[in-house]
């Protein structure tokens, strides 16, 4: 890897642009969110930029929809070679912008080279259809083809894997993708593309455009006709913007939106097994993932068991320094965050809800693992995605009332329930408007699976063979034979 991992010298990256250096441009500065300090200097890039950008990855497409599946697969199977080499400066840069514990961040390489690898084979299996025929002088069939130049908009909780889950199948299917990184972790989005050019890929395929404040780069490429898909992962409120805004120019949308998962835990749960299922949950990533359990369900006859150990579980969690291999939970990622994590704590304390973990006060963006219980459904907590290490606990008496709480919600990303009844597990899951439902499973994610939820948390599928669809259309050609 050539460029360098961000430190205290904060070093310079360019932009990812075919035909553009943005060397002389304007920059903005990355700062550690566990420490507050520069670690890096990026390109602040504007509208021109971003036109350049549209150019560059026309002309892409044009080049790289001519390629056959089996070339795109074999550099698509390089650039995962090439990622995997480069694990362990992925990892410690995701760990330094982003504040994930390092040794989550070592995960977060696999799981996001995984889809790299999943998409190059999928790659070789976009099959079309021969249908039959009701005039015997025709042929029917159905092609799969790019839908052309792709906008992808992606956050900082997953600087790798919400990339490589978008760029891996629209590159796999002929596709040339702009990525448009979080303002809070671009390092990773640059290095990804710096990879995939050392491994030989066209520069205009696969771009990468930073910006401080990236209303103006949005606006270019939302309202650019050659632009055909967008593909976001962010909040409700600006994926229903982009949904909007995409009607000008019939997009293709994929939105993977916020969540509010619920956790239903049944009182004939193996309750060991269920804390360390909601611990997974609930805290990987410090609490801020789309699909982290916002609320714990338990049913009365567990509740006081299944608290207490849940609570003294959340209090032996290392918090710390996201390079120190000990650490479990690090730094929420932003001011905003830690503000918002900690004003649901104190809405629900406020409100009549008991803190069962130590209040400890932690320095910087961190926020103490906290379990709540005596939560009522007006906190703040049981209405918002909370994106932070808090785990409120609500007690149920039975399986109606439980599913009938979980459902009533705007949100439907993922859902979990523990129980070792196989009739209830079919019952609930079929019951439950989540996109994803984990059955004794707190961690479903997978590069082989649908990824994507229903209501206010999205449209459309990322991972699996769904996943590549979203970057095809479909072309009818009836053939009138002999003429
Ligand atoms: C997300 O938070 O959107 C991604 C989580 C996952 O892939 O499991």
């Amino acid at each position: 890897m050539s460029l360098p991992v961000p430190s205290a010298s904060a070093p310079f990256y360019p932009a990812a642009i075919a035909g553009h250096d943005s060397e002389a441009g304007a920059r903005y500065t990355v700062r550690s969110p566990a420490t507050g300090e520069p670690i890096a200097e990026v390109a602040d890039c504007g509208a021109e930029v971003a036109q350049v950008a549209a150019d560059s990855a026309q002309r892409g497409f044009e080049q790289w929809r001519q390629t056959t599946p089996f070339e795109r697969a074999a550099l698509l199977k390089a650039w995962h070679g090439a990622m995997l080499e480069a694990k362990e400066t992925l990892a410690l840069t995701m760990a330094r912008e982003m504040g994930k514990p390092i040794r989550e961040a070592r995960g977060e390489v696999d799981y996001a080279a995984g889809f790299i690898e999943w998409f190059a084979e999928q790659a070789k299996r976009i099959d079309g259809d021969i249908l039959p025929s009701p005039h015997p002088e025709k042929r029917l069939s159905v092609l799969r083809q790019p839908v052309g130049p792709v906008f992808a908009i992606t956050p900082w909780n997953f600087p790798a894997a919400m990339i490589t889950r978008k760029v891996a199948p629209g590159l796999a299917a002929g596709c040339s993708v702009i990525v448009k990184p979080a303002e809070q972790t671009p390092i990773t989005a640059l290095m990804l593309a710096e990879l995939w050019r050392q491994v030989g890929g066209p520069a205009e395929v696969f771009q990468v455009i930073t910006a401080e404040r990236p209303a103006a780069i949005s606006e270019v490429l939302m309202a650019d006709a050659r632009i055909r898909k967008l593909t976001f992962t962010g909040s409700t409120p600006v994926g229903k913007r982009l949904y909007a805004q995409s009607a000008a120019t019939m997009k293709r949308m994929s939105l993977e939106l916020g969540g509010h998962a619920p956790f239903l835990v049944f009182d004939d749960a193996d309750i060991d097994a269920a804390v360390t299922e909601v611990m997974a949950s609930k805290f990987r990533n410090g609490g801020q993932t789309c699909v982290c359990t916002n609320r714990i369900y338990v049913q009365r006859g567990i509740f006081d068991a299944f608290a207490e150990r849940l609570a003294a579980a959340a209090a032996a969690l290392a918090i710390g320094d996201p390079e120190d291999e000990a650490t479990q939970v690090g730094p929420l990622v932003s001011q905003a965050g830690r503000d918002k994590a900690q004003a649901h704590i104190d809405d629900a304390l406020a409100k009549g809800a008991q803190r069962l973990t130590p209040a400890l006060s932690v320095d910087g963006l961190y926020v103490a693992p906290t379990v709540l219980t005596g939560v009522t459904p007006e906190m703040r907590i049981m209405q918002e995605e909370t994106f932070g290490p808090v785990a409120p606990l609500i007690v149920f008496d039975d399986e109606a009332e439980a599913i009938a709480a979980a459902n009533d919600t705007p949100f439907g990303l993922a859902a979990y329930l523990w129980t070792r009844s196989l009739g209830r597990a079919a019952r609930v899951s079929e019951a439950l408007d989540y996109g994803i439902v984990g059955v004794n499973d707190g961690a479903p994610s997978v590069p082989n699976a649908p990824f994507g939820g229903v209501k206010d948390s999205g449209l459309g599928r990322e991972g699996g063979h769904y996943g590549i669809d979203e970057y095809l259309d479909c072309k009818f050609v009836s053939t009138r034979l002999d003429r």
